[in-house]
């Protein structure tokens, strides 16, 4: 299986977390986001303790919650050690629902707005991630019209390309993302940060892509950052204290993927740091990760009632789900590749070619197509796995289609955390 969470119980079906695929999709029905919160833990607590081993606790890992924002998990992840980081008001204000101290919010964006500056800053946010030059002087004014001093860091493009799906790719030049390192213009940032009255310039930030699966990337921009770190000193005289490395952690959508374990890049990251540190002359700074995918993308599996079937010969089998690309939009957008199966026949073998289609009207609503499934009949339970990052919070309402609910499950228990949706609920906003 993919994830530790899962296993094949004693009737044949799909476990998670000890609870029971196929009763999970009967009692909450489908489709039915589901979340294992021992996954979610393990994964933290494995980041948590590589920074105790690998930089003496000199640092944090903090949840990227764009791959999965709502108050339980907010409250999961920092219950654990973690911080979190937000991309816009909505996620800032979920988080500080869930009750995460503001202090260890990270505010990110390339595009942030003045109301969404000034609700952080007003709310006591940790660190405002600063993507640009003309960024920098707007929290400088919002700053100093409210007479506080902005906690910030710079994000910097390193310029490192990352091979990955060209969407979810951002180190590089050609990025809307972050401050150019190579034209000067990072050097110019810091400058100004330094100079400004209402900005406090903790650190600098990169961050080069995501589903990443090799190691040397990061190796890489670590570098980078920390010889732009000995650039700072030796030119301005100043040490700063924050390097955030990003996110962008490989996970397994299906076997082929070989991603390698979390500690493998945190070892060889670190080692690198240090060394770097030693040979530039630069004290240790403080160090964030910010994975968001890897938390969560393993704790997940989405759950559906298998409808129509269509067989076209010599053409594919058209396998009908009651979901599709409003709640996991992923292979619509990106291609993207996953692992399907059928709950209630998981012992059996994969001997069937599923195109596995949604309900939405739009024939490239597909979740994937060609996969090896067992042999479905009208009511079965189509799993596709790791569906934990980047399918709830990317979900629409498209055709008014509601969003499913999601349940959250742990040592065989299972508890509802984000409520499905209701007609009423399409129509609340409408006049
Ligand atoms: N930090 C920053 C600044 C980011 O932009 C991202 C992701 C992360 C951290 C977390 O990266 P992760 O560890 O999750 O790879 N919707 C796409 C993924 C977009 C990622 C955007 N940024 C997908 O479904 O694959």
């Amino acid at each position: 299986m993919l994830s530790p969470c899962l296993a094949v119980n004693e009737k044949g079906h799909l476990a998670i977390s000890g609870c029971d695929a196929v009763d999970l999709a009967g009692q909450y029905g489908t489709p039915l986001y589901v979340m294992s919160e021992d996954e979610i833990r393990r994964v933290c607590k494995s980041y948590v303790q590589s920074f105790q081993r690998f930089y003496g606790g000199h640092g944090r890992p903090i949840y990227a919650s764009k791959a999965f924002c709502c108050k339980e998990i907010c409250r999961i992840v920092t219950s654990e050690g973690m911080d979190v980081e937000v991309v816009s008001g909505g996620e800032l204000y979920t988080a500080l629902q869930a009750g995460v101290q503001a202090g260890r919010i990270h505010f990110q964006g390339n595009n942030k707005s003045a109301q969404e500056i000034a609700f952080a800053l007003e709310n006591g946010v940790g660190d405002i991630v600063v993507d640009s030059l003309w960024e920098l002087r707007l929290i400088e004014r919002i700053a100093g019209e409210r007479q506080m001093a902005a906690p910030v860091s710079l994000r910097i493009k390193p310029g490192i390309d990352a091979h990955t799906h060209d969407f979810i790719r951002t180190g590089q030049i050609d990025s809307k993302f972050g401050i150019d390192l190579v034209s000067g213009e990072a050097m110019e940032a810091v400058r100004l940060g330094l100079d400004l009255e209402h900005v406090q310039l903790k650190g600098l930030h990169c961050h080069i892509g995501s589903q990443i699966l090799e190691v040397e990337p990061f190796v890489h921009a670590a570098e980078v950052m920390l010889e732009l770190f000995s650039e700072i000193k030796n030119q301005l005289g100043v040490e700063l204290g924050h390097l955030n490395l990003g996110g962008g952690f490989g996970v397994h959508y299906t076997q082929r993927d070989d991603a390698a374990p979390y500690e493998d890049y945190m070892a060889a990251v670190s080692a690198r740091v240090h060394a770097k540190c030693e040979e530039l002359g630069l004290t240790l700074p403080e160090i964030f990760l910010e994975p968001g995918r890897s938390v969560v993308a393993e704790a997940g599996v989405t759950l559906y009632t298998v409808g129509s079937i269509k067989e076209i010969p010599g053409v594919r089998n058209y396998v009908s789900i009651d979901g599709g690309m409003f709640e996991n939009p992923r292979y619509a957008l990106y291609q993207a590749e996953y692992t399907c199966l059928l709950a209630n026949k998981a012992d059996k073998p994969a001997d069937y070619t599923a195109t596995v289609a949604g309900k939405c009207c739009e024939s490239g609503d597909l979740i994937q197509e060609h996969t090896p499934i067992q042999r479905p009949q009208e009511g079965d339970i189509l799993a596709v796995l790791t569906t934990g990052a980047y399918n709830y919070s990317m979900a629409s309402n498209y055709n008014r289609n509601l969003k499913p609910p999601c349940v959250m499950v742990a040592g065989g228990e299972s508890r509802v955390v984000i409520k499905g949706e209701t007609y009423e609920d399409l129509v609340r906003n409408d006049v």
